[in-house]
């Protein structure tokens, strides 16, 4: 069978290092291991639309800011089909028939729509829409027969509820969808990296991002102000490694050859995390090594976008036809679905020479 993979963002603000670690990396290794015949990358706009109704100027704003950040990672449109959701008008098809699978209880029960629902304060008044977006999101990821869904934990509950309404559609209707798999990072710290405050999560309204577009002297800024051990004041305390935010992060971006480059009296962070715990390390020497460990990783990123932000509507042009041939795919898909739940009357001869029939004898 072939292996296809199928993931996206909602377009509500650049990407940052919480993305970058948790899937962004993750997919540009995927993409360049050859192992996969095609791979999908979804802009999902109208799923932004799903809480974002009376502001559509941002999600618009922020197509060009995720597609930049996309390729400055090294997503490259000749082996990934980077596509906007809203262009795919089949994906909006395919949710209308996917509703009858799914009940209203089982979407109250859905982990991430209820902390989102949370989250927004939207209770009684969540838009049917947002409330609906599981649903949607199945119709993204069966569209394209995608076998394989690189995520953040954070998306879990959306693959599983996807599973059930694949189990579901083929078991009422005849085997036609694919059933996928999340694909989630092994190294924790990458699945949760938390804001530089030290919060759970990287938000843009919480001010704790640090983002692929971060200049140089930003990126910097924020690593040295980073959230700690507050308990660890003198350089000679004893520090706690655990909710300690540089140490995450350390966790998510080195490597032990970082060490011999830029901090060479430790061999890997064990030893450096062993040396924090006893105390006589202090935070701004940490600090500075992530910082170093950061900035080899993003400069590139950097100047990858520097470059790409010089010719805009080459990028627009890419997003077209990637569009354009995503929709091919899921119209693929379309079809054989309205083929097995028997709503392709038109190209049913069968049926219209029984339907004749059943009259010229009546
Ligand atoms: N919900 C995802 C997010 O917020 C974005 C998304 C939409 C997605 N459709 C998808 C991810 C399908 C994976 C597969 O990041």
């Amino acid at each position: 069978m072939s292996q296809i993979i199928l993931t996206g963002d909602r377009p509500t603000g650049r990407l940052h290092v919480g993305h970058y670690v948790g899937s962004l990396r993750r997919r540009v290794e995927l993409q360049n291991s050859g192992e996969y015949d095609k791979i999908f990358i979804m802009i999902a706009d109208a799923q932004a639309l799903t809480d974002n109704a009376d502001n559509p100027e941002k999600v618009r704003q922020n197509i060009i800011e995720v597609a930049l950040d996309y390729l400055s990672c090294g997503l490259d449109p000749e082996k990934s089909i980077m596509f906007i959701q809203s262009q795919v008008p089949e994906l909006t098809e395919l949710s209308f028939y996917y509703m009858n699978l799914v009940t209203v209880s089982r979407l109250q029960r859905n982990p991430t729509v209820k902390s989102e629902i949370q989250m927004r304060n939207f209770e009684a008044s969540i838009p049917v829409g947002f409330f609906t977006y599981p649903i949607s999101q199945a119709s993204d990821i069966t569209a394209f027969k995608a076998t394989t869904v690189p995520v953040g934990d954070d998306q879990l509950p959306m693959i599983e509820q996807c599973r059930e309404i694949v189990h579901k559609f083929n078991s009422v209707y005849g085997e036609t969808l694919v059933m996928p798999k999340a694909l989630i990072p092994e190294n924790e710290s990458c699945s949760r990296l938390p804001g530089i405050d030290g919060k759970a999560k990287m938000s843009k309204s919480l001010g704790n991002c640090i983002y692929l577009s971060d200049s140089e002297e930003e990126v910097q800024k924020k690593i040295m102000s980073m959230f700690t051990d507050p308990d660890h004041l003198k350089v000679s305390d004893p520090g706690k490694i655990e909710g300690n935010t540089v140490f995450i992060y350390l966790d998510a971006f080195c490597r032990d050859e970082h060490f011999a480059k830029y901090l060479p009296d430790y061999q890997n962070l064990d030893e450096l995390k062993a040396h924090y715990q006893r105390g006589g390390l202090g935070d701004v020497k940490v600090k500075r090594f992530l910082n170093a460990v950061m900035q080899e990783e993003l400069a590139p990123i950097r100047s990858r976008r520097k470059e790409l932000e010089k010719d805009i509507p080459a990028v627009y042009e890419i997003l077209r036809k990637g569009s354009a041939e995503a929709e091919r795919t899921a119209a693929q898909t379309l079809s054989e679905v309205k083929r097995a739940m028997k709503i392709n009357y038109f190209d049913d001869m069968e049926l219209i020479r029984e339907q004749a029939k059943r009259y010229s004898e009546g």
